[in-house]
């Protein structure tokens, strides 16, 4: 790809999704494209180029989808999902003992082995026995994969990483080649595609954020920025939590990080307004 396709490709990309695209993954990005090529009847990179310089839509944002990694897991990080289970469901939950319900949010979902692990905890506390309405809103910036978390059908590779012959057993029915998630499990989250660079304007009041392992594509301001507009989507106390390579600490204004240095952050209370001094 020339020089300056690749800056163009990179501007595009960025753009759209937030995503910084390095030369150094140049192989990489080439390999993505592949398929976008084939799907699109396009023969080459420099066919590509052509065709995304006038503002192709729909090409544009299949090239933009082929940059994002989709990597995941069932229960990714098991110390984190205890976590989560030990002490910070349970006081999430004692926070809103008058209301009966809690918000959670799955961004930057994938193929929604996030959302369904975290269904998999709700569901084992038997919540809804007990009146309590549970939101699962799980979103994702690719079409593709949102499709397949709705589907929730995984192969046996994917089921097996994070899940027990056990836990296969009670939350999945195997089928055509893998697993599916059983239904009750399914219904109980919302899959909606989105990028986390649109308006928050759908969500509130959230008291559980998962948004892992998508910031590190993103440069320093995108960061900032998405960290602002989920902390204003969140209930106060609300906790946050982010992947081990990602943080929040130039958010102090924000967010407090929890002990522990997993990655958790409490949504601290909006400060009182400051009287200005000249009324
Ligand atoms: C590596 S996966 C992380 C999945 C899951 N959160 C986890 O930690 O296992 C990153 C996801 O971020 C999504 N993504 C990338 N840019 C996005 C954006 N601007 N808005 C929403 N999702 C985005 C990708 O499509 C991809 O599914």
């Amino acid at each position: 790809m020339a020089p300056d396709d690749f800056a163009f490709l990179a501007r595009l990309v960025h753009r759209r999704a937030g995503i910084v695209l390095t030369e150094s993954r140049y192989a990489l990005i080439e390999r993505r494209l592949a398929p976008v090529m084939r799907r699109f009847g396009l023969k080459d990179l420099t066919q590509v180029m052509r065709e995304l310089r006038p503002g192709q839509e729909a090409l544009a944002g299949a090239v933009t989808e082929a940059m994002t990694v989709n990597e995941t897991s069932f229960f990714r990080d098991p110390e984190l999902f205890r976590r989560l289970g030990k002490d910070i469901l349970p006081s999430l939950l004692a926070n809103r003992a008058n209301e009966k319900r809690l918000r959670v949010w799955s961004a930057a979902c994938a193929a929604g082995q996030e959302a369904y692990s975290l269904a998999m905890m709700l569901n084992n506390l038997g919540l809804a026995a007990e009146g309590w309405t549970i939101d699962l809103i799980a979103s994702d910036i690719s079409a593709e994969a949102v499709a397949r978390a709705e589907r929730g059908h995984y192969s046996f590779f994917e089921a097996q990483r994070g899940l027990s012959e056990g836990d296969l057993a009670v939350w999945f029915r195997a089928e055509a080649g893998g697993y599916t998630v059983a239904e009750h499990i399914r219904r109980m989250v919302a899959f909606r595609r989105f990028n986390l660079l649109d308006s928050y304007g759908w969500l509130d009041d959230l008291d559980l954020v998962l948004c892992r392992n998508v910031l590190i594509y993103f440069d320093s301001g995108t960061k900032l920025s998405v960290l602002e507009r989920i902390a204003d989507a969140m209930a106060p106390g609300g906790v946050l939590v982010l992947g081990e390579a990602e943080t929040a600490r130039a958010h102090s204004g924000l967010y407090r990080e929890l002990p522990g240095n997993d990655g958790l952050y409490a949504r601290l209370k909006a400060p009182a307004p400051r009287l200005s001094a000249a009324v």
